[in-house]
C-alpha cells in the first residue's frame, strides 16, 4: 500500500508550505498531496483552505487578495515559531520542488466553494511546463472540474473525491472521467468501497494517521493513503 504525505509532511510542519514539501521531498514514500486556489490576480497558490485565517497571521479570501499581498504574510508560525519565514507557496513553487524526484504528485483543486475560472487550464499549463503530466493525478470535490481537466488532457490521471458513501461509485467515476476514487476512511470499509475496489479502479483513502487501521486497509486492498505523518507511517508499513 503506497503513501501520498498529505499536504506535505504535515503533521510536523505547517501544512502545505516549502518547508512541509522539502521534508516529503526527502522520503522514500510513494506521493504528495497538496490544494491550490486561485487568487485576485489569477494566480495558483497552493493552501488548503478559502481563507488564509487558520494558517496564516493575516486574515481574507484567496479570491479576494493579489499574490504580492499574500506573500507579504506569516504562513509559519501558527504552526511554530522556527517557520516564520513560510511564505503561502505558488504551484510553480512547489511543482519545482519536486521536479526531479521520485514522488507522484496528487493536485487536489479546490474549486468546491468559489468556481475559479481557468483554473484547469491554469493547472495543466503548468504541468506541461514542468513536463510533470505523468507523474500527476488531479482531483476535486468539485466534479465538474474533474469533468473538465479529464476532457482537456485524456492521458493525465484523474480522481473523483467523496465524503459520503454512494452506491456503485466506479461507475460514477466512469461517467465522470475520473480514473481513480479518494475516498474518505471509513466510507472504504462499506460495500461501495469493497464494489469500487473490485471494479480495478485504485481507490485511496484520506486522512489515515494511526498505524493500527492500515492492515485492515491492505487486506481490502486499498492502493494508498494519504497521512499527515509519512515517515512514521512508511516505517510502520515497512515494519
Ligand atoms: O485529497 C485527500 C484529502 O486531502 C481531501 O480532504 O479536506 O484534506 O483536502 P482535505
Ligand atoms: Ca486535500
Amino acid at each position: 500500500m503506497k503513501i501520498y504525505a498529505h499536504r506535505g509532511s504535515s503533521g510536523t510542519h505547517p501544512e502545505n508550505t516549502i518547508a512541509a514539501f522539502k521534508a516529503a521531498a526527502k522520503l522514500p514514500v510513494h506521493g504528495v498531496e497538496f490544494d491550490v486556489h486561485m487568487t485576485k490576480d489569477h494566480e495558483l497558490v497552493v493552501i488548503h483552505d478559502e481563507t488564509i485565517n487558520r494558517t496564516s497571521n493575516g486574515t481574507g479570501f484567496i479570491k479576494d487578495l493579489t499574490l504580492a499581498e499574500l506573500k507579504k504574510i506569516d504562513f509559519g508560525s501558527w504552526y511554530a515559531p522556527k517557520f516564520k519565514q513560510e511564505t503561502i507557496p505558488t504551484l510553480r513553487e512547489v511543482l519545482y520542488v519536486f521536479k526531479d524526484t521520485h514522488h507522484h504528485l496528487n493536485i487536489e483543486l479546490k474549486s468546491d466553494v468559489f468556481p475559479y475560472e481557468g483554473m484547469e487550464q491554469a493547472v495543466l499549463q503548468m504541468l506541461n511546463d514542468y513536463r510533470l503530466e505523468a507523474r500527476v493525478v488531479i482531483s476535486s470535490f468539485n466534479h465538474e472540474m474533474v469533468r473538465n481537466f479529464k476532457q482537456l488532457a485524456p492521458s493525465i490521471e484523474t480522481a473523483v473525491l467523496f465524503m459520503e458513501v454512494m452506491i456503485e461509485p466506479h461507475i460514477y467515476a466512469e461517467k465522470i472521467g475520473a480514473d481513480a476514487l479518494h475516498a474518505f476512511f471509513p466510507t472504504v470499509l462499506r460495500p461501495m468501497g469493497v464494489e469500487a475496489i473490485a471494479s480495478g479502479k485504485n481507490v485511496r483513502v484520506f486522512t489515515v494517521n494511526e498505524e493500527k487501521y492500515t492492515d485492515l486497509l491492505k487486506q481490502v486492498g486499498v492502493d494508498a493513503i494519504f497521512t499527515d505523518y509519512p515517515e512514521r507511517m512508511w516505517k510502520y508499513l515497512q515494519s
